[in-house]
């Protein structure tokens, strides 16, 4: 078959998609109209032309920006329903979603309607379309830990009501200058409560972040974790440990982490033996979704039809889903 129908029909999943980064701008748009919120962008065109990013900063301004337009349950549950409709196109069959309560809280959203809006559509879809999904609730990396701690303790009283949902804690945004250590105390709470860790780590910062993600926050997976490669030791303990990397190839693109496709180092990764996925990390930002994502490496890398196997194969391999869920899409 085609390059498309076949990565489509691979049972999929993916791990690592902020929500807000699924906002397309039809959809921003009409949000904005509907709340009465103003952007400063005359048209969706004008807006995707804005799309244009020299580091992981310079888009964080845009998507934080944007995710201003995002004020009611109905808001939420709306871009969450968009980004599952696209996933049951491109076969995931199960997505493990960050999103930024932060980013809401402190425009006076309220907690409940980020987690209601969400819940309602993943809980419909799971229902109607047989998709898996989980939450995993990050904290924003230039906020104070303190911060971060208050936020935990705003979401608790709502862990109960979305237990089936709400099983991970991520950590994200601006990684130069916020070591993972800053989160340590927050993370270690986390982890006494029973979450499942993971940490954006080895995007833009070095690799001494990911070796500390996993040292210093006892993280199981590492988002992004590309410059993980300049270090042998750390490098090594990633393919002895089979710690997943959530791999996300048009980011690291868009946001200048690498000059070309060609370059991206996730073939030699998976070569080397290291537990690496693919994912979309931000897909209405960075101009493709998860298929998309694996076809680029597939042209661009040289991957073979066996090695876009073992990256679907990886992704249900390195979830938090259960054994026996996992063993069923295998
Ligand atoms: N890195 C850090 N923060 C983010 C990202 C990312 O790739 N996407 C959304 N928030
Ligand atoms: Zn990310």
């Amino acid at each position: 078959p085609a390059l498309r129908t076949f990565v489509r029909s691979l049972p999929k999943a993916e791990l690592h998609l902020h929500i807000e980064g699924s906002l397309e701008p039809e959809l921003m748009f009409e949000l904005a109209r509907r709340n009465g919120v103003d952007l400063p962008y005359a048209s969706v065109d004008a807006l995707r032309l804005a799309y244009a990013f020299d580091s992981l900063q310079s888009f964080l301004d845009l998507y934080y920006a944007g995710a201003g337009v995002l004020i009611t349950e109905r808001d939420f549950h709306d871009m969450t329903m968009a980004y599952m409709n696209r996933a049951k196109e491109d076969g995931v069959v199960h997505v493990e979603i960050m999103f930024d309560p932060q980013t809401h809280t402190a425009r006076g959203v309220a907690m409940e309607t980020v987690f209601a809006g969400m819940a309602r559509a993943l809980r419909k879809v799971r229902s109607s379309m047989g998709i898996t999904s989980y939450l995993i609730l990050s904290f924003l990396r230039h906020l104070t830990e303190a911060d971060a701690m208050a936020t935990l303790e705003a979401a608790l009283p709502l862990r109960e009501q979305y237990k089936d949902l709400w099983i991970g804690i991520g950590l994200d945004s601006g990684e130069r200058g916020n070591p993972p250590g800053k989160f340590a105390r927050v993370f270690a709470r986390c982890k006494a409560l029973g979450f499942r860790l993971v940490a954006h780590a080895g995007e833009e910062g070095p690799a001494d972040y990911v070796r500390d993600a996993l040292d210093l926050l006892q993280v199981e997976r590492i988002d992004h974790g590309v410059r993980s490669e300049e270090d042998a030791l750390l490098l090594q303990r990633l393919i002895d440990q089979q710690i997943p990397l959530t791999v996300c190839p048009f980011s690291n693109l868009k946001l200048q982490v690498i000059k070309s496709m060609p370059q991206h180092n996730l073939a030699r990764l998976l070569r080397l033996g290291v537990m690496a996925t693919v994912n979309s990390d931000d897909p209405a930002y960075f101009g493709g979704y998860v298929v998309d994502n694996y076809i680029a490496c597939a042209e661009h890398l040289g991957l073979t039809r066996h090695e876009l196997v073992v990256l679907a194969q990886n992704s249900i391999a390195a979830s938090f889903l259960p054994p026996e869920q996992k063993n069923e899409h295998f």
